[in-house]
């Protein structure tokens, strides 16, 4: 693989140097660091506008020798004016005490005096205009990678609420065939399918609370001292939860309007690299590897997929046209689902993409950042923040011949842990039914952790 890819390389810049023109100029590789500067809406898990996720830097095009036959995408709802529990606590009590006292901000704070809040209560949870607009292109970005496949799409799902049926009505608008397809609202759990989609909502035994008392310990350690450094230019004190108001006030606003708050120049990148680690501390007990819950929570979409991708080239058809919304039109080689932010965390945490290289569990101190945590949910979970499998068949060019899997988070390839030695590191169709079998096995019981009546309505 190693040694074509560098063939390639080679070629393609003996090809280059042969055009007259660019004949002198030097190789301009878009490296990773070259003119790096650093951007707050890169750390914002949970509350930032999209972008692509660089993860390990592997090539988003279907390795050399590959096509992409299949794909499925579980994705989070684009931009909304903001989490209810997240105003409430952070944003809502700076807001009150701004409003009382519009004087009196000065330095990199001035602005204060003539801003006004982006975010309109009565919407808290709608998409907003520009959230609209991001889920198109996101959905042009789907398109771009798979020309062939969105003409067979028939069918996508979006759950109950209005953030993600909207998000996919416009995600959808990129492809040309939008007016043949069908958006199923999931509202009634049949054959798992809200287990699938909206796990944490169909699992009694799941809540929010994991992680928060460890958050606010943490905040607590950093947040005093951005207050402190901010007092020669604020109205008033600024609290723990008012630093952390502040900032999610960047993500929001961005999101909102679709250009840069100017509240996310008055950190340093220190203090946005505090706040991130907050908030992957939280996600990582919530949703993540410290909750021992998320496997069984991750499970049923990977194994829906699993059955899926294994009846899809088969000749048993993957289909029962069911009006309720449960299986897919034949043929349909491209799917998606529009979710919260939970799940792609679970699933991740499921496959173990986010996880770390070592053996030992990942620690979250509550005194200190840990720097080297492989858990990054800014790169997982932005607004429309996504997970993938693409179903791959490769042929003699790739060295290898067969069907393989590749996991995609935020348009970025992640290799899976134990199953990495397809192309581009990928995983084998047969080893990465193998896996889900296992995994399966230890992680299936979702009904039994997680105390789930059969037929319990939660539509
Ligand atoms: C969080 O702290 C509160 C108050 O100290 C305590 O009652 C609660 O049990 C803690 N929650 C968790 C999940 O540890
Ligand atoms: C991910 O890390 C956890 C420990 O934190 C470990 O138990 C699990 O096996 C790892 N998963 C994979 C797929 O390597
Ligand atoms: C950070 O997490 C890694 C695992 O990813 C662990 O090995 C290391 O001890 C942790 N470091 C700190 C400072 O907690
Ligand atoms: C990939 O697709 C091209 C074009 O349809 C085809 O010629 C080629 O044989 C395919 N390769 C594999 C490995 O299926």
């Amino acid at each position: 693989m190693v040694f074509s890819f560098l063939i390639l390389v080679a070629l393609t810049r003996l090809a280059s140097s042969q055009t007259p023109y660019n004949a002198q100029q030097p190789l301009t590789p878009q490296d990773h660091s070259q003119g790096y500067k650093f951007d707050p809406l890169f750390h914002l898990p949970g509350i930032s506008p999209y972008f692509d996720a660089v993860a390990f830097g592997l090539s988003h095009d279907a390795p050399l020798g590959c096509n992409i036959t299949a794909a499925s995408y579980i994705i989070r709802h684009s931009a909304i004016y903001a989490n209810e529990h997240e105003y409430e606590t952070y944003m809502k009590p700076f807001l009150n005490k701004l409003k009382k006292n519009l004087d009196g901000w000065s330095g990199p704070l001035s602005f204060l005096t003539e801003w006004t809040s982006p975010i309109l209560e009565d919407k808290l949870e709608d998409i907003t205009p520009s959230g609209a607009e991001d889920a198109v292109k996101v959905g042009l970005h789907l398109l771009e990678r798979y020309r062939d496949l969105v003409p067979t799409t028939k069918r996508i799902l979006a759950d109950k609420k209005a953030r993600t049926y909207d998000t996919a009505k416009n995600f959808i608008k990129a492809f040309p065939n939008s007016e043949d397809i069908e958006l199923v609202r999931i509202t009634q759990d049949r054959d798992g399918a809200m287990d699938a989609l909206i796990p944490h909502k169909s699992c009694p035994a799941f809540n929010k609370e994991p992680g928060k008392n460890e958050t606010a310990e943490f905040i607590s350690n950093y947040a005093p001292f951005v207050s402190k450094r901010l007092r020669p230019y604020t109205a008033f004190d600024l609290t723990d939860n008012d630093v952390v108001g502040l900032q999610q006030l960047c993500g929001y606003e961005s999101a909102i309007k679709g250009t840069r708050s100017p509240i996310c120049a008055v950190f340093s990148d220190s203090e946005w690299m505090a706040y991130e680690y907050a908030w992957d501390l939280k996600y990582a007990h919530m949703v993540g590897p410290l909750n021992p819950l998320s496997t069984y929570l991750g499970f049923p979409w990977l194994q829906e997929q699993t059955k899926l991708f294994s009846a899809i080239d088969s000749n048993t058809p993957h289909s029962t046209h069911d009006k309720n919304g449960r299986g897919w039109p034949k043929g349909q080689r491209l799917f998606l689902s529009f979710t919260h932010r939970e799940v792609p965390p679970f699933i991740a945490t499921a496959l173990g993409i986010f996880n770390s290289s070592s053996t030992a569990k990942e620690e979250f101190p509550t005194d200190s950042i840990n720097w080297t945590r492989a858990w990054k949910m800014a790169d997982l979970i932005p607004f429309l923040g996504h997970v993938g499998l693409e179903k791959m068949e490769c042929g003699i060019e790739a060295g290898i011949k067969g069907a393989f899997i590749r996991v995609i988070a935020n348009s970025a390839p992640r290799p899976i842990p134990n199953c990495q030695r397809g192309p581009s590191a990928s995983c084998n169709f047969e080893g990465f039914q193998e896996l889900m079998k296992r995994g399966y096995e230890k992680y299936g019981d979702f009904h039994g952790v997680c105390g789930t009546k059969k037929g319990l309505g939660f539509a």
